[in-house]
């Protein structure tokens, strides 16, 4: 379909000066025209203009000010103004620029400089409006984009866990617990949406590196001989090298490296010390030591959520960041979270 031919509203006190003005552009656009400021307003409101030659000098109303209302109203403010102006009135063609018009035009007028200058406005005009249409769609494709990545980036957690589960559904059921209550603690202390993310899938993944480990060792009731206890600590490492490629914009692979680091230095497998550790993974260790210890396992019952609040309390400051220590128990001191009832028996992972 051909594009209608672009609407020049021509706003002039003087017949003649419309007249002219007619008998120039009327070959190639559509016309409007208000003989005053206020019908200037009226027809604007009625029928937006592509472009507007506006005279400065009208009774009542000045150009000025028609420029300056319609500039201050975002419905008309991108309509460009060409000013109607004497030759030599230098200080009013400043004042027009200052007020938004885009350009002007001299009296007495010259045919074909009418002519050019309204064509190169109105281009110009168009060539805005399509980059602004483009970045609209740049802007909704980025969208979609980063929907399809995080679903794609759900879909591969989910296929990493669950071939997880199939191995070992205890250490799934306690990197989900862990997860929430990692997560839940992230929120308290109030990180960024991006880091409580990063705990989130930290969370949920933490102990992968133990599908390395094997499932007589993993599953075996009793307590670990040192043996065993020294080959689940690879699990950390392992987890590392299995997520270290997978292109998350947050450090997912360090925070599960990082999980079992304590912050006196004690813990493994770099014996990193306070900061050193990222706050993301000291938030897991709590997590995860609270998840662990109220949690059944193989040598013993479920100790309860009490006995592990004490513990991590009792740490505080020694393997744990006071911190993270303080948002857990306000977190069950104040009935703010809870772990799911059901899930908790049926853990016997014999290491956080
Ligand atoms: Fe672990
Ligand atoms: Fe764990």
């Amino acid at each position: 379909m051909e594009k209608e031919r672009d609407l020049v509203l021509i706003v002039d006190d003087n017949p003649t000066n419309i007249d002219l003005l007619i008998s120039t552009l009327t070959k190639d656009y559509r016309l409007g025209v208000a003989i005053n400021g206020p019908k200037a307003l009226e027809y604007v409101a009625k029928q937006k203009p592509d472009i507007i030659l506006l005279d400065i000098m009208m009774p009542g109303m000045s150009g000025f000010e028609v420029c300056s209302r319609l500039k201050s109203d975002p419905e008309t403010s991108d309509i460009p103004i060409i000013f109607i102006t004497a030759v030599d009135d230098v200080s009013r063609k400043i004042k027009g620029f200052e007020l938004g018009a885009v350009d002007y035009i001299t009296k007495p007028f010259l045919a074909e400089e009418v002519r050019e200058r309204v064509r190169t406005h109105l281009d110009l005009k168009s060539m805005r409006e399509q980059l602004t249409d483009r970045n609209v769609d740049l802007e909704q494709m980025v969208s979609e984009k980063t929907v399809e990545l995080e679903k794609l980036l759900d879909a591969t957690i989910s296929t990493i866990t669950l071939m997880a589960e199939t191995r070992d559904p205890y250490t799934t059921g306690h990197m989900n617990r862990v997860a929430n209550l990692a997560c839940a603690i992230a929120k308290h202390m109030g990180l960024s949406k991006e880091r409580i993310r990063a705990v989130e899938l930290a969370g949920i993944l933490h102990d992968i590196g133990k599908i390395r480990i094997p499932t007589s060792v993993m599953n075996r009731p009793g307590r670990l001989l040192e043996t065993e206890r020294e080959l689940l600590k690879i699990h950390p490492e392992i987890g590392y090298k299995l997520l270290e490629r997978i292109p998350f914009t947050i450090p997912v692979a360090d925070i599960v490296l990082q999980h079992h680091e304590r912050m006196d230095g004690s813990g493994y497998p770099a014996g990193l010390k306070g900061e050193e550790i990222l706050l993301e993974a000291r938030i897991l260790a709590v997590a995860d030591a609270t998840e662990a210890q109220s949690s059944y396992r193989p040598y013993r019952p479920a100790l309860g959520i009490d006995v592990a609040l004490e513990d991590i309390s009792k740490n505080s400051g020694i393997l744990y960041d006071p911190k993270v220590v303080e948002a857990c128990l306000t977190l069950f001191g104040q009935g703010l979270f809870s772990f799911d009832e059901d899930n908790r028996v049926r853990d016997p992972g014999h290491i956080q």
